[in-house]
Order: C-alpha cells, then sequence, then structure tokens
C-alpha cells in the first residue's frame, strides 16, 4: 500500500535550543533556568547539562548541511531568550541574536523553511528571580522579546509559534518540579497556566502589529485520553481526565473561555484573572502545532499503565498510533481550529551501533511509519494537517534525563560530536523525496 502526501506538505525535523545548542555561557548570553536547574546536584540524570549538548552553536552549519543532504523542507528550532536578552529585558546582546540571523540564512540558501519558536522552556534567571512566569511582568517582557526577535528575523522567518507546551511548562515545572525552576505549588503552576496564555495573547499581538503577513500560532501537547472499553464508567473516567487537563488550553485559545471543569479541578487554586485577559488570549491563530507521543488509557479506576499486550517505548510511552488518528479527528470536531501541524511526534530507543558504525533502529523506523500512515488516515477524514516534524533531528539532551534517552533520527556521539545518520534517518529521506509512505 502507498500513501501518497500533498506537494506542499511539509516535512521537517525539531529541535529545542537547550537541548542542542550548548555554549551556555558564551558569547554574552545570560544564565537560563535550566543552566541553574542542571547545575543544581541531583536534578538531572547523571548529572548531565546542556552545557555542550550537540555543539550545535558552533556547528550550525555542518547540521544544517545535514538537513540538507536528508532532504528536509523544514526545520522547527527554537531561539534562546537569555542568549538575545541576557537580563530577559533590556539591553540586547548582539552575537546571540546575529547567531540566530546566520542559522536563518543558512536553512535559506538550501531552501529549508524556517518554523521557529519563541520559548522552548528556557526563561532567564534574571526574570526567575524576580518570580518568572507567576509574575505577570513576565508577560509583557516576552511580548518585547517576540517583537525584538520579529523585527530582527521576520523578513524572512515566516513561521513563528509563541510557546512549546505551555502545559509541560506549568505542571512538570512548577507542580511537579521535575523541570525548571522545580517548584511543587498547584497555586504557583495554576497562575502559570493563565499567565503563559496572556503572554501567548501578548505576543501574537506584538508579532502581528509588526508584521501582518506572519504565520503565527502556539503548540500544545496533546495525548488523547482514552477509555479501555465502552463501559459507561470507563468512558466517564476518560473523559473527565481529557477535561480537566485537555481542555485547559485548547478552551481559552479557540472558544474563548475556560471549560467549567478545569475550573473545578484547579479548585483553590484558580488563578487571578484581569479583564480582558480571555479576549486577549483568543487571538486568532494560523496554525496549531501537536506535539504527540503516545495516548493514556483510562477504566474506572483510573489510568492502565501498562497497558496488556502493547509495546513501550524507552520513556516508558506506549506505542499506539492509531490514537493519533483519533485524538484529530476529536479536536478537528470539537474545536474551530485552524491547519494543524505534527510539531513533535517521535520515539527514544536504545540504539546500538554496529560493527559497520550503521544504527539500525527498526523500532523507530517502525514507529514513524505508523504515525506517518496514521496522519494519512486523518487527512482522508478531514483533518487539515499541513507539516509533520519528527522529533528529533539529532539525539540530544533529553532533560531530566539527560542524555540517556536518544530520539534522533541522527546519533551524535558525545565524546566526539560525530553524527551518524540512523536507519530511521536515511528512511525518511526517501519518505520525503518521494512523498510516500510504502507499507
Ligand atoms: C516534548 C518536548 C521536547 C522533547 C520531547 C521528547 O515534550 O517538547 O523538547 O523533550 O518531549
Amino acid at each position: 500500500m502507498t500513501y501518497e502526501f500533498p506537494p506542499s506538505f511539509l516535512w521537517g525535523a525539531a529541535t529545542a535550543a537547550y537541548q542542542i545548542e550548548g555554549a551556555w555561557n558564551e558569547d554574552g548570553k545570560g544564565e537560563s533556568i535550566w543552566d541553574r536547574f542542571s547545575h543544581t546536584p541531583g536534578k538531572i540524570t547523571d548529572g548531565d547539562t546542556g552545557d555542550i549538548a550537540c555543539d550545535h552553536y558552533h556547528r550550525f552549519q555542518d547540521d544544517v548541511s545535514l538537513m540538507r543532504s536528508l532532504g528536509l523542507k523544514a526545520y522547527r528550532f527554537s531561539t534562546s531568550w537569555p542568549r538575545v536578552l541576557p537580563g530577559g529585558r533590556g539591553p540586547v546582546n548582539l552575537p546571540g541574536l546575529d547567531f540566530y540571523d546566520r542559522l536563518v540564512d543558512s536553512l535559506l540558501a538550501v531552501n529549508i523553511e524556517p518554523f521557529l519558536t519563541l520559548y522552548h522552556w528556557d526563561l532567564p534567571q534574571a526574570l526567575q528571580d524576580e518570580g518568572g512566569w507567576e509574575n505577570r511582568t513576565t508577560c509583557y517582557a516576552f511580548a518585547d522579546y517576540a517583537a525584538l526577535m520579529v523585527k530582527r528575523l521576520g523578513d524572512r522567518v515566516k513561521y513563528w509559534t509563541t510557546f512549546n507546551e505551555p502545559g509541560v511548562v506549568a505542571f512538570d515545572g512548577n507542580l511537579y518540579g521535575q523541570h525548571a525552576p522545580g517548584n511543587k505549588d498547584p497555586k504557583i503552576a495554576y497562575q502559570i497556566v493563565h499567565n503563559l496564555l496572556v503572554a501567548h495573547g501578548l505576543a501574537v499581538q506584538a508579532i502581528r502589529a509588526i508584521n501582518s503577513n506572519l504565520q503565527v500560532g502556539i503548540v500544545l501537547d496533546i495525548w488523547n485520553q482514552e477509555p479501555a472499553s465502552d463501559a459507561p464508567e470507563d468512558v466517564a473516567v476518560a473523559e473527565q481526565a481529557w477535561q480537566n487537563y485537555q481542555t485547559i488550553f485548547l478552551h481559552p485559545l479557540f472558544r474563548g473561555h475556560y471549560h467549567a471543569a478545569a475550573y473545578a479541578a484547579a479548585g483553590e487554586n484558580m488563578p487571578k484573572i484581569q479583564d480582558g485577559d480571555l479576549a486577549r488570549i483568543a487571538q486568532k491563530l494560523d496554525y496549531l502545532g501537536i506535539n504527540n507521543y503516545s495516548r493514556i488509557l483510562y477504566n474506572a479506576q483510573g489510568q492502565v499503565a501498562p497497558v496488556p499486550g502493547s509495546e513501550y517505548t524507552e520513556m516508558g510511552w506506549e506505542v499506539c498510533a492509531p490514537a493519533l488518528r483519533r485524538l484529530l479527528n476529536r479536536i478537528n470536531q470539537e474545536y474551530r481550529l485552524p491547519p494543524i501541524y505534527i510539531t513533535e511526534n517521535g520515539a527514544a530507543f536504545k540504539d546500538e551501533v554496529g560493527p559497520n558504525g550503521k544504527i539500525h533502529d527498526a523500532r523507530r523506523l517502525d514507529y514513524l511509519k505508523q504515525h506517518f500512515i496514521q496522519v494519512h488516515h486523518a487527512m482522508q477524514d478531514g483533518v487539515d494537517v499541513r507539516g509533520y516534524f519528527v522529533w528529533s533531528l539529532l539525539d540530544n539532551f533529553e532533560w531530566a534525563h539527560g542524555f540517556s534517552k536518544r530520539f534522533g533520527i541522527v546519533r551524535v556521539d558525545y565524546e566526539t560530536q560525530e553524527r551518524i545518520v540512523k536507519d530511521s534517518g536515511e528512511w525518511y529521506s526517501r519518505v520525503i523525496k518521494s512523498n510516500c509512505v510504502e507499507e
């Protein structure tokens, strides 16, 4: 069976600044909350840090050549706020801004569409010292940072994402404490949910005021929450879980108000909302990015894990590609959405380098293939999906797991910084070239 994609389908790969750049304190870059967090003993597996990571800051030209050899049509990356504004606001660090300028020019020179994310979790530590996202002034600083970037790169970068996974920022960073800044406080976490949404709205307004021709969107982490059976008790638990978590962002962004279930879930931690905030948040968007890796299954007792008979990745995430199709159909029916990009999807598996230096990552290749096919099915069902970005181009710093989890379609030898294209990368390259997936 052959699944053909539309000619304009944007095939890409994704990364994030802190996970690949390294050069954490070079050329005037300020400290980020991830520098501070990874330098704090006990926070990251094996004490790893992003100090060097994939050394992309120094090797970006080679990495762009690699992307070109793979035939990528687009590259999703993030800019580091403290690299361009070391204090979060105030004096601009020109060498930092120049770095992104050169990166964008290198991409365009080989016809790769830059798909830029303004915030992939590395808040300037200077702003954290004033309360970070809990403090509403950070929202205004973010809009100013967005404006600065658009003034410099908006003539060449067409796709602008405000936030990557605001839910993970709010909850993993401020309720569960596994991510920077490491808070464990529901009141702070819920206020941050709201402040991130306000910051998003302000940034969209700031971007459009400078250049009304850009494509502006946000990226949400959305995993379908599914019942283990048709039994009403299972369905009710899955539905409740969906409403408590997923609607927190989808509702204000696309319906202009919070869902009643989200208020109930927040309870006494309900954030302070100022007049006009809901209108500020619900800006018209040009696309919605979806990061999807798995699903969560529920029965009447709660989450079912592990799911009997299912395959799991190294992250402990169930492999269930059909759930992606169901998810896309669901949100497409429930909300009036702009076009969708799958902005992240991929899998961590243990890779072994064969005697010939090759990495035969058959499970990752199969994971990608299954998900491409399900995206194709969803498009046939009527969901407007415009592109797909593999997470990730390179093995990289996987947050609290450090370098222990490899998601790349390209292997990185962290001792030598050598890049080796895995079988999945070679296969992906053929998919892009033919614009077809063969089953
Ligand atoms: C997502 C993050 C990305 C990466 C993948 C595995 O939640 O956006 O940076 O860590 O998970």
